[in-house]
C-alpha cells in the first residue's frame, strides 16, 4: 500500500522522514508542499529464518519493556517479554505476522510484528469457542504513533476471521489504561468476568512484575462488515 503524506511550510521536518526517507518524493516545486510515498507491507514472518526471528524477538523486547514507546510494560514487568525458545514454541501453533519496509533493493526490515492464530484458550482461561488471538504486538519506537499498529491489528484481525474467527481475543494488564482506551476505539470490550493474577504468571520466564495487577480478557465480535481492506500480502 502507498500511503501519501501531505506536508505545508507550516511544519517542521517530520518525524516520519526517518523511517520513510529511502522512499520519500518531492511533488510541487514551489516547496509549500510535499508528497512522501512510503510501503509498509504486512506479510507472515519468515520462520526459517534465523534473522527474521532475532529481529522480531528484538523489536518486542525494546517495545514492551523500553520506555520509547507511547504506550508500552516498562513501569510494570522488567526483563525480556519474549526469547528463542518462546518464540519458538509460539510458532508451533501460532502465526507472527510481520510489518515491513524496504531496506535496499533485496531485503526488507522488520519494524513491527502481531502474533496470531486460532485458540481454544489463553491465560485468563478456555474459550467456550475458538477465537482468534492477538499478542506480542509490537511497533518499533521509531516506527511508533504513525499508523503501522492499526495496520497490524487489521491484519491480524482479517487473518483470523479468514480462517473462521467469529471472535477476537487477546490478553492485557488491566492497568494499561492508554492502550485500553485503543483497543476500545477499535471495538474491543473488556470481559469483566475473565480476568487472572498476572503475578501467577509473569516471575516464571526469568521476568519480574513491578506492580501487582491482572490480565483481563478483551474482546471483539467479528463480521464480514468490520473486516478491513488492509489485505495481507504474503
Ligand atoms: C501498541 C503499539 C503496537 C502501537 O503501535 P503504533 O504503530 O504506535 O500504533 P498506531 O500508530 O497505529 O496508533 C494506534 C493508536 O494509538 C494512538 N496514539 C498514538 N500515539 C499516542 C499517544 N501518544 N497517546 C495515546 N494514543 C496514541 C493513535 O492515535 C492510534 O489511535 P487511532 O487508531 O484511534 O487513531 C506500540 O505502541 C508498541 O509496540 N507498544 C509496546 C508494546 C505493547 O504495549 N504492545 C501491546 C500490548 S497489549
Amino acid at each position: 500500500m502507498i500511503v501519501h503524506f501531505h506536508v505545508d511550510s507550516t511544519h517542521s521536518c517530520p518525524s516520519y522522514w526517518y523511517w520513510c526517507r529511502d522512499h520519500y518524493s518531492i511533488k510541487t516545486a514551489s516547496g509549500m508542499s510535499v508528497v512522501m510515498a512510503c510501503s509498509v507491507k504486512i506479510r507472515e514472518l519468515n520462520a526459517e529464518s534465523s534473522k527474521e526471528r532475532a529481529a522480531v524477538i528484538d523489536a518486542v523486547n525494546e517495545c514492551y519493556r523500553g520506555n520509547k514507546n507511547w504506550t508500552n510494560e516498562s513501569a510494570i514487568v522488567r526483563g525480556q517479554r519474549i526469547n528463542p525458545q518462546k518464540l519458538a514454541n509460539d510458532l508451533k501453533h501460532m502465526t507472527v505476522l510481520v510489518a515491513v519496509v524496504a531496506a535496499g533493493e533485496q531485503t526488507e526490515r522488520i519494524i513491527g510484528c502481531v502474533q496470531t492464530g486460532i485458540v481454544s484458550k489463553t491465560i485468563v482461561g478456555p474459550l467456550s469457542n475458538p477465537a482468534g488471538y492477538i499478542g506480542m504486538f509490537a511497533v518499533h519506537p521509531d516506527n511508533g504513533g504513525k499508523g503501522v499498529g492499526n495496520k497490524l491489528l487489521n491484519a491480524a484481525e482479517d487473518f483470523c476471521f479468514a480462517r473462521g474467527a467469529a471472535e477476537m481475543v487477546m490478553d492485557v494488564l488491566d492497568v494499561r489504561a492508554d492502550i485500553m482506551a485503543w483497543y476500545n476505539r477499535k471495538g474491543y470490550r473488556t470481559l469483566p468476568s475473565m480476568s487472572f493474577p498476572a503475578r501467577n504468571v509473569i516471575p516464571a520466564g526469568g521476568e519480574e512484575l513491578l506492580i501487582d495487577c491482572n490480565f483481563v480478557r478483551m474482546s471483539k465480535t467479528m463480521t464480514r462488515s468490520n473486516l478491513h481492506d488492509e489485505l495481507l500480502d504474503s
